[in-house]
C-alpha cells in the first residue's frame, strides 16, 4: 500500500520548501549564506528570555501560563497588542487580535479563510516565498501587483480571475523592507495599492515583518 495514492489533490502543489532548501546551505562550512534571514545567535536575548520564563513559571501565574487557553491567545497579550496597534494608527481592540505561532500559521489561516481553488491572489513579483508556500495549499492563481503603478484595470483583473474560474480575493504585500527586494513603499505607492483594493473590493494582507527595523 502506498499512502501517496491517498493524498488530497492539493498535496501535489506542496513542493519541498524552497526556504528549507536554502537553509541547507548553512551546514556547509565554506559557505556564508545570505539567502535566508538567519540572525546572529550572539544577539539573541537569551538572558532576558530566561529571566522572563523564570518570572512567570516561578510566580503565581505559572498555572495560567501552562494551562489551555482560548484559541485567540492570552487575553492580556491581545490587549497589549491592540494598544500597540492603536499607536500605529490602527484602531482595534482585543477582539481583533489573534495570536499565531509565527507568520506561517497566520498566512495559512488567511489562505484557508479567503481562497477557494482557482481564486486569485495579487502579489508583487517577486514576493516572500513563505507566503506563496502557505497560499499554494489552497490552490489559487496569482496575478501581478505593481506597487509603482501600471497595474491592470480592476475590470481586467476581474476578467482574468473569472477566466480561471474564481474571484480576486486579496492583495498580499510587504510594504516595509520587502523580502526579497528590500523595497519600501512610499505613501503614494501605498495609496495606489489601497485604491486598487478599494475598486476591486478585496482585502489587503499587510505583512509587516520588518516595519520595526527602521533606524532613522
Ligand atoms: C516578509 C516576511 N514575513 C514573515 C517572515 C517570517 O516571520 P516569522 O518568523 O514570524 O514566521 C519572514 C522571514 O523571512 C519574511 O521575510
Amino acid at each position: 500500500m502506498t499512502l501517496l495514492n491517498l493524498l488530497a489533490s492539493r498535496s501535489s502543489r506542496m513542493k519541498a520548501s524552497e526556504i528549507r532548501e536554502l537553509l541547507k546551505l548553512l551546514d556547509q562550512p565554506d559557505i556564508i549564506s545570505f539567502a535566508g534571514g538567519i540572525p546572529d545567535p550572539s544577539l539573541f536575548p537569551a538572558q532576558a528570555i530566561g529571566d522572563a520564563y523564570q518570572a512567570v513559571l516561578g510566580g503565581k501565574e505559572a498555572g495560567t501560563a501552562l494551562q489551555y487557553q482560548v484559541s485567540e491567545g492570552y487575553l492580556p497579550l491581545r490587549k497589549w497588542l491592540a494598544a500597540y496597534m492603536g499607536k500605529l494608527g490602527v484602531q482595534c481592540d482585543e477582539g481583533n487580535i489573534f495570536i499565531t505561532s509565527g507568520s506561517q500559521q497566520a498566512l495559512d489561516y488567511l489562505g484557508k479563510l479567503f481562497l477557494s481553488p482557482g481564486d486569485t491572489a495579487l502579489v508583487t513579483w517577486p514576493t516572500y516565498l513563505g507566503a506563496l508556500q502557505a497560499f499554494n495549499a489552497y490552490e489559487p492563481r496569482y496575478d501581478r501587483l505593481n506597487t509603482a503603478g501600471g497595474n491592470m484595470t480592476p475590470e481586467a483583473y476581474r476578467a482574468a480571475a473569472a477566466v480561471n474560474g474564481g474571484k480576486v480575493k486579496f492583495a498580499y504585500l510587504v510594504p516595509d523592507f520587502a523580502n526579497p527586494t528590500g523595497n519600501t513603499l512610499d505613501v503614494k505607492q501605498r495609496e495606489t495599492v489601497l485604491d486598487l483594493a478599494g475598486e476591486l473590493d478585496i482585502a489587503v494582507i499587510e505583512d509587516a515583518a520588518y516595519r520595526a527595523l527602521r533606524y532613522d
